[in-house]
């Protein structure tokens, strides 16, 4: 298959910190959206979503409750047709590769795309077998190797420190913000591309959150992100492009300094600034 779709984007430079060092660099696309709709059943969540999403770094979506965050989200990775209803339409290409068509496995889409989730959701599992669990999946089975991912995960989610001494105990007797970072460690188990991170410290104390957001800015350097948030002073702090969504139409989509202070839409305005409603 030839791969034509990806085009080129030019990065603005780096204002937060230095953390990315794309400065004067081209950047590609994960995934490109085009024309994407979805009903459940009857009713339709999603309209005409275009959106090509720029690979290492972070994007933000936001928007009221119920406008279509999380089914954007699990449809990236096809997790939304998990629900039997789900109907869509549109094109969603990853690395120009098209999601939806039949030479496309949905497994290997989904070692491609992981996903962490609002609550923490360990398995009632030791640590260690809690973020050996995809890599023994897709078959490692030598102790060694599983050791190896194992502590080069829980590093990457920057819990390793705190949790070393202790890989067979259970994943319950964490706190939150350490479950969901082995939540986070276990979606890098499996060596993703893509982290869909739906309200990941929204259960979280803002230290916890703090540590997560700082995970984040970490992560892009490697991986491509793309967080739902509620938060907007979150969306404003650790994104570079955020999208808003309104009632399943993406209403704005833009870099995030850019939708934040110079909203084109009156409906991104009216939300950001609390207006809304
Ligand atoms: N399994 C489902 N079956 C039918 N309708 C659904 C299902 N899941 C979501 N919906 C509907 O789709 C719309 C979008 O829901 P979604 O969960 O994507 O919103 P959201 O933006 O993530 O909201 P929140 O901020 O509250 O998490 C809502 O109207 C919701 O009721
Ligand atoms: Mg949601």
């Amino acid at each position: 298959m030839t791969i034509t779709t990806q085009e080129n984007v030019n990065i603005k430079p780096d204002t937060k910190g230095g953390q990315n060092n794309k400065e004067g660099k081209k950047a590609k696309h994960v995934f490109e959206v085009s024309d994407l709709n979805l009903w459940y059943g009857s009713k339709q969540a999603l309209y005409e979503v275009n959106m090509k999403v720029p690979e290492n770094q972070v994007t933000a979506i936001i928007g009221p409750s119920g406008c279509g965050k999380s089914t954007y989200l699990k449809t990236l990775n096809r997790m939304v047709e998990m629900v039997p209803s789900v109907k869509t339409s549109g094109s969603i290409k990853y690395k120009g590769k098209e999601i939806f068509s039949e030479s496309f496995g949905v497994e290997d889409l989904r070692t491609k795309v992981g996903m962490v989730f609002q609550k923490p959701n360990p398995f009632p599992k030791s640590i260690y077998d809690n973020v050996a669990y995809g890599p023994r999946i897709h078959g490692i089975k030598k102790k060694a190797q599983l050791d190896q991912i194992v502590e080069k995960s829980l590093r990457g989610a920057a819990i390793w420190d705190e949790v070393k001494d202790r890989l067979n105990e259970k994943a319950f007797g964490l706190s939150g913000g350490q479950q969901q970072r082995i939540c986070i460690a276990r979606a890098l188990a499996i060596e993703p591309d893509v982290i869909l991170m739906d309200e990941p410290t929204s259960a979280l104390d803002p230290i916890s959150t703090a540590k997560v957001e700082e995970l984040v800015q970490e992560l892009k350097k490697e991986y491509s992100i793309i967080i739902v948030t509620h938060n907007m002073q979150q969306a404003a702090r650790i994104s570079d492009k955020t999208a808003f969504f309104l009632n399943g139409d993406m209403i704005e989509f833009t870099d995030t300094d850019e939708l934040f202070s110079n909203p084109s839409d009156k409906r991104t305005e009216d939300y950001i600034t609390g207006r809304f409603g």
